[in-house]
C-alpha cells in the first residue's frame, strides 16, 4: 500500500462513513479469508466507521479503493491494521473461574514439565491467570511450567507481553496473588500494576493466526485454551481448527472452550469432560 501512503493529507475524513454497495461484503470476505472472523450484518455501521478511518489513514479516496488495494497486495503491512480493527478483545482475569479449578487439579496429577497453549490470549489476562494457576498448583521452582500465549492481534499481544494493567482490571485477582505476582506502579504509573517477571517469564508471547499453515509440532501441549474465539468463526472453520488442535495435544490433554461454545458435534477428536472442557480421545 506504499503508493497510497504518499497522498495521505489530501483527503479529509468523510463525515459520514456510509459504505457504497458491495463494500461491506468485500470487507467481510477479506476478513473471513484472512482471519476466519465472520462479520455479521449488525456490524455494518461499525465497519463503515472503521474502514473510513483506515482508508483515510493510508490516504485512500474511498473505502472501495482501500479494499481493492488490500485485495491486490496480500503482503501489505495494512493487513495487520485491518485485522486488528475488527478483532474483539474482551477478556478478564479469572474469567470462568471453574476452568482454573479444573486446570489446577489436572496440573497436580499430570507428569511434568507441563505446557499450555493459550491461542487467543488477547491482552494477556487469560495467560497470566493460567500462569498463576499452574505456579500455585506446582509451586516447586524446579517443576517446569510453560505457556505459549498467541493471538492474531498484534496490538493486543504487545500489550499482553507488557503485562501492565489499571488496578480496576485486577479486581478478580485474589489479594495474596496480587501481592505475590504483581507490583504497584508509582509516579506516572500510579494506579497501574505490572505482572512481576517471576510470572511473565513463564510465558512466551507470539503473533499466531489460527488459519495459518505452520502449526506447532504434534504432542506439544498438555492443554489448550481456546475460549470465546471460535464463536466468531463459521462451523467449517471451527472444525478445521479443532482437527488441528487434536494432534498438538499429548494423550489425555485438555481443550478449554468458552461458555457458549459447543464442539461436540463438530469433530470426533474430543470427548466432552464437562463444563466446556474437552479431553483428547
Ligand atoms: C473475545 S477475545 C477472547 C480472549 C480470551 N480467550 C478470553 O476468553 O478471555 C477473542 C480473541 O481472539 C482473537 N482472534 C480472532 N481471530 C483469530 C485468529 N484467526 N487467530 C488467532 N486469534 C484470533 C482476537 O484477536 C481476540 O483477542
Amino acid at each position: 500500500m506504499e503508493s497510497l501512503q504518499n497522498n495521505r493529507s489530501i483527503f479529509a475524513l468523510p463525515e459520514q462513513a456510509q459504505l457504497a454497495p458491495g463494500d461491506f461484503e468485500q470487507a467481510a470476505s477479506l476478513l473471513k479469508i484472512r482471519a476466519g472472523i465472520v462479520l455479521g450484518e449488525h456490524k455494518h455501521e461499525m465497519a463503515g466507521r472503521t474502514l473510513a478511518l483506515r482508508a483515510h489513514a493510508v490516504g485512500c479516496r474511498t473505502v472501495r479503493e482501500y479494499l481493492d488495494e488490500l485485495a491486490r497486495n496480500s503482503v501489505s503491512p495494512e493487513w495487520e491494521m485491518f485485522v486488528n480493527a475488527f478483532t474483539i478483545n474482551h477478556t478478564a482475569f479469572f474469567r470462568e473461574q471453574h476452568h482454573f479449578d479444573i486446570l489446577a487439579r489436572f496440573a497436580r496429577t499430570r507428569s511434568k514439565p507441563i505446557s499450555v497453549w493459550c491461542c487467543a490470549a488477547s491482552t494477556g489476562e487469560e495467560p497470566y491467570t493460567i500462569a498463576m494457576t499452574l505456579r500455585e498448583a506446582c509451586p516447586q521452582p524446579d517443576v517446569g511450567v510453560s505457556i505459549w500465549a498467541t493471538d492474531i492481534d498484534t496490538q493486543a499481544i504487545r500489550r499482553a507481553s507488557e503485562g501492565m494493567y489499571p488496578l480496576e482490571r485486577v479486581k478478580p485477582v485474589p489479594e495474596d496473588h496480587l501481592r505475590k505476582y504483581f507490583q504497584r506502579g508509582t509516579g506516572r504509573r500510579a494506579g497501574m500494576v505490572r505482572v512481576k517477571s517471576n510470572l511473565r517469564n513463564l510465558i512466551e508471547f507470539d503473533v499466531f493466526n489460527l488459519l495459518q499453515n505452520d502449526w506447532p509440532a504434534p504432542q506439544s501441549f498438555d492443554a489448550i485454551f481456546c475460549r470465546n474465539t471460535m464463536i466468531y468463526f463459521d462451523k467449517p472453520t471451527q472444525t478445521k481448527i479443532l482437527e488441528r488442535f487434536a494432534p498438538t495435544l499429548k494423550a489425555g490433554g485438555l481443550l478449554f472452550a468458552g461458555h457458549s461454545e459447543n464442539f461436540t458435534y463438530l469433530t470426533g477428536a474430543f470427548r466432552l469432560q464437562g463444563q466446556t472442557v474437552y479431553v483428547k480421545k
